[in-house]
């Protein structure tokens, strides 16, 4: 993988990122007063980590930091079209599940990708650290949303 195509690939992920920020901003107001809101604002500040780490070695890759415009629809239509409503806590932790799992995929094939040629170490750790949080959001989404349906599971 060259220069430019592995600062193409991290501005994909400074996109999702960026646009995880705001869902999740706008979810920790939708549930301002609950725990599950402060646990949404938590998260939310989580990813603007990822944010600022990607884009800081995107400008030290000598790329600017650019958005994609919207990554999340394409990623939770596939259940949007499904669903009545997409409102309600259920419908929420169900599309932030999916969106996680989307990061987590995307991480997981650019850190062997890396890996496998070798590349900069220090992004590599930065990967594996956002991926590690990744799994930790899908777990807490998981865990959330089978209480509130434990008959069903996932
Ligand atoms: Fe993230
Ligand atoms: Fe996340």
């Amino acid at each position: 993988m060259d220069k430019e195509q592995l600062i193409s690939k991290l501005n994909w992920f400074y996109s999702l990122e960026l646009n995880q920020v705001d869902l999740y901003i706008a979810q920790s107001r939708t549930f301002e007063g609950t725990y599950i809101g402060q646990a949404f604002e938590r998260i939310a500040y989580i990813e603007q980590q990822h944010v600022d780490n990607i884009a800081e070695k995107i400008k030290e890759m000598g790329g600017i930091p650019t958005k994609t415009g919207d990554v999340i629809s394409p990623i939770i239509g596939s259940i949007a079209g499904k669903l009545i409503s997409f409102s309600g806590l259920k419908n929420t932790l169900k599309a932030n599940i999916l969106i996680e799992h989307k990061a987590m995929k995307d991480y997981k094939d650019l850190i062997e990708a890396i890996k496998l040629e070798n590349q900069d170490q220090e992004l590599l750790k930065i990967l594996q650290n956002n991926h590690v949080d990744e799994d930790l959001h899908t777990a807490w989404f998981s865990e959330k949303l089978n209480e509130l349906q434990p008959e069903k599971g996932l």
